[in-house]
This record gives structure tokens, sequence and C-alpha cells, in this order.
């Protein structure tokens, strides 16, 4: 095995690659983070950076081994370069590479001067395939063999944004497709120093890496899928409670319990679109994927379902609230969040809409514009609306108690729980509370 891994570079911070970057520095190693948007680069070198958990600290650790740049010759002075940068999703639900291969074009250009190993680590999500076409690129431009002076490896990320740095720092397994042996020890040694806890590392071709990669989040929507339909019989059926099944169900190694509860569908950057691109995977070898249609299908029907669920409740004229509208808790993405879809949806349906997200404001701001407005706190936004509607489980929102005097102010209301967060049952002569995946 080679020596402890000093010196690493990141091209692409986006959401993934800047976490890494801090990650990486606060464990010991010299990062050079290399953005080609000169504008982000600035901000950071100003100290502005993004919302996400633990991002700060990290930052704040590895302050002196931490710079960033929009100069790639920077990444000479590195042993790896991991590759973060889009793979934006096309009609057919595929992942065009585009951006990775201009990417790799230009580290190969730079890697010509360069004489001692160098790993190019792609940790951006690519289709099966896509890696030995990449591998072409970055030997053409670099004039090199993967296998001798060079390696490449496709070593994706398994995080979730609001965790990105405890997903990074605590995998459940790491993930490495190489075309060499050397490449893939070099990462896996990287990995063993980085990592808090000691998580299995499998090492593999590329093939199987990449399919490897887009199977984990399609079978996780699966489940989710699964999860929510489980929840929206139970409202069905007098007496029962999708979390006391859930709980049993889970309870089976062969099923385990994380991902079971039946809530709301699934949204963010990744799981709609893994899941797509693994029908699309599917179509192009001739196989159908019809599990992966099924989940995306149920997926959808969600918000059409909790749309007729609200107006079975509220009048035209009755403002509705939302709480949450960013896809998950702790961060402020919300790209096909379902609070969004269901803003969107009751807006269509000519409701009016009050919205609070303790993050994510103004960002949807940007694309609910004045068809909305904009409570200024959680209790502010229950107070404007008739039908209060939880869609993320942020922490804040279960801090409210039944008996919190605020709370209740003479108004006729409905809220719905989706996600079983407010602790007890909130009924009273002026509120009624239902909770998804309970007895309707
Ligand atoms: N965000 C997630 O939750 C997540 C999770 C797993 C995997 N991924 C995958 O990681 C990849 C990146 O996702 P992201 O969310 O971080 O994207 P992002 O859009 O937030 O960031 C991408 C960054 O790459 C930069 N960039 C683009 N082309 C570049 C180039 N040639 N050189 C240098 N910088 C360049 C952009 O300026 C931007 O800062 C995607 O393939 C995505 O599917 C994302």
């Amino acid at each position: 095995m080679k020596e402890k891994i000093k010196s690493v570079s990141v091209v692409g911070l986006g959401k993934l690659g800047l976490p890494l970057s801090a990650a990486l520095a606060s464990r010991g190693c010299h990062v050079v983070g290399i953005d080609s948007d000169s504008a982000k680069v600035q901000e950071f070198n100003q100290g502005k950076f993004c919302f996400e958990p633990q991002l700060e600290d990290c930052l704040t650790l590895g302050k002196e081994r931490l710079s960033f740049t929009t100069d790639l010759n920077q990444l000479l002075q590195t042993d790896i370069t991991f590759v973060i940068v889009p793979t934006p999703s096309m009609a057919d639900g595929s992942f065009s590479i585009e951006y990775v291969e201009q990417a790799l074009e230009r580290i190969g250009n730079v890697l010509r001067q360069k004489n001692s190993f160098h790993v190019v680590s792609v940790v951006s999500t690519v289709l099966p395939g896509s890696m030995e076409v990449l591998k072409a690129v970055l030997e053409k431009k670099s004039g090199k063999r993967c296998g001798q002076s060079l390696g490449l490896c496709y070593n994706p990320a398994f995080i979730a944004l609001g965790n990105v740095i405890h997903n990074f720092l605590n995998p459940d397994f790491i993930l490495i497709g190489e075309s060499d042996q050397e490449s893939g020890e070099t990462l896996e040694k990287l990995f063993i120093d980085f990592c808090t806890n000691a998580p299995a590392i499998h090492r593999m071709n590329f093939i199987n890496a990449e399919i490897t990669k887009i199977s984990l989040n399609t079978y996780v929507t699966m489940k989710i899928s699964f999860g929510n339909t489980l929840a929206r019989i139970c409202e069905q059926l007098p007496g029962a409670d999708a979390e006391v099944v859930a709980k049993a169900l889970g309870s089976d190694s062969r099923v385990g319990p994380k991902y079971l509860r039946g809530a709301l569908g699934y949204g963010g950057p990744c799981f709609p679109r893994d899941n797509r691109a693994f029908s699309c995977m599917g179509r192009k070898v001739g196989i159908p994927a019809f599990s992966a249609e099924a989940t995306d299908r149920v997926n959808e029907f969600q918000v059409t379902w909790l749309l007729s669920l609200v107006k079975s409740y509220a009048k035209k004229e009755d403002v509705i609230g939302l709480w949450g509208l960013s896809y998950k808790p702790d961060t402020d993405v919300i790209e096909e969040s379902q609070g969004m879809k269901l803003a969107e949806a009751l807006i269509n349906d000519s409701h009016p809409v009050v919205v609070y997200d303790p993050v994510a404001m103004s960002n949807s701001q940007k694309i609910l514009g004045n068809r909305v407005s904009y409570a200024d706190s959680a209790l502010d936004c229950l107070r404007q609306a008739s039908v209060l509607v939880i869609m993320t489980p942020w922490k804040e929102f279960s801090r409210f108690e039944k008996n919190q005097a605020d709370f209740y102010d003479g108004k006729q209301r409905l809220i719905i729980d989706c996600w079983q967060i407010l602790k007890g049952d909130f009924s009273s002569s002026e509120m009624k509370h239902v909770v998804l995946g309970k007895t309707l």
C-alpha cells in the first residue's frame, strides 16, 4: 500500500463537492477545491458558504489545509482528483455526461505535465457504460494509459443532503469501480484514513460499480413507495395504523425498518431521477424495469391524493398553510419536494396558500413568487391557515405542544400531520387533527 494520502483536489464545488472538500480538510488532508464558476470561488474565498449541517465546523477545522480556485493546474500539487460536476437528467431518464467529459478533457490536458501516479475519481452519478467512455477521454487527453502513471475510478457518494458530512465520514460502505489495482488501492487507503467508522469497502470493475450505484437508490425508493401504499391502505381501514404495521414488518431481517414509514413521497435531486434512470437502463437492454416504473407512479400519486384529501376538508376560500417546503429536513433544497408540489397543485386549484419553512423560504420564493403568501414563523403560518399540512418533518415543528396556549385562538382548524411528528392528539373543540397512516 502507498503512503498516507496527504493531498487531494476536488473539481466541482456544489452541494456535494464543497462538503467533501471541507470534510477531507477537517480530517487532515490538504485540499484544493476547484470550480469553473469564478463567482462561487470568490464567495468561498470571502467565507460565504451554502447551508449544510456540520459544514461550518469542518471548514473551521480544515481552514489551514483548504483553498479554493478556478485554476485547474493546481491539481498538479495533489495525488487524487475527485470530479463532482453535474450529470443532468435527459428526457428519457438517462444522465448526460457532457460536463464530466469536459472536466476530464481539461484534467487530462493538465496531467500531461505530471510524471508521478495520479488517480482521477468520478463521484458524479453516471449510467452503466459511461466510465469506459470517460476512460477513453482521459487517456486521449493525458497521453497516458490507465494503470501506468494514471488511474481512473468511479466512486459515487451515498449521501443525503442535510447529512452530507455525516454520511461522508460514516458511510455504510465505500464503492470503488477501478481501472486498475493501484488506483483502487489508493482510494481505499484514503477512505480508511478519512472515515471515522470502518465501512465495508467494495472494489470492482466499472460496470458493476455503475449498476450498484443506480440500483441502491432505486431499491430504497421502492421501499418508500411500498410504505406509502401501505399507509394509504391503512388510512381506509378502521383501527389501522401504518406505523404499528411497519414497525413489525421492519423487524424481519429480510425487510429492515428504514424507509418503510408511510408518509409522503420522496423528492430531492437524487431519488426521483435515479429511479427513472434505472428504468431507462432496463429499457436500453430490453428488460422492462416494472418495479421501478411502479415506484415512480406511486410517488407521483402521493401529491394528487393529498390534494384530494385537503379538498375533502377545505372550502375553496379556506387558506391552506404548508409547514415545510424543503424535500427533507436540514436542507434548503426544494427540488421535487412534496411541499412545493402540493403548493403548485393548490395554486392551480385556486386555493389561497400560506407557507413556512425554517430555511427554504428564499429558494421557494424564487419559484412560487407572489402566488402564495409567506409566514414569518410556523405559528404565524398556522394562525393564517384554516387547514395546516405538515409537509416536512423539521424538528422545529415537533416542538409544538398540545397545551401551548398560543396554538389555539378560537378559530376552527384542521391539521394534517403527514409525518406523525406532533406529540399526542391535538384534537379539541376547535381543532381537528388528522394523522397520515392512521384511519382517516
Ligand atoms: N446533491 C446530491 O444529493 C447528490 C447525491 C449523490 C450524488 N450526486 C451527484 O453528484 C453530482 C454533482 O451533484 P451536486 O448536487 O453537487 O451538483 P451541483 O450542481 O450542486 O454542483 C456542481 C458544481 O460543479 C461545477 N462545475 C461544473 N462543471 C465544471 C467543470 N468543468 N470544472 C469545474 N467545476 C465545474 C459547478 O459550477 C457547480 O459548482 C451529480 O452527478 C449528482 O447526481 C449528488
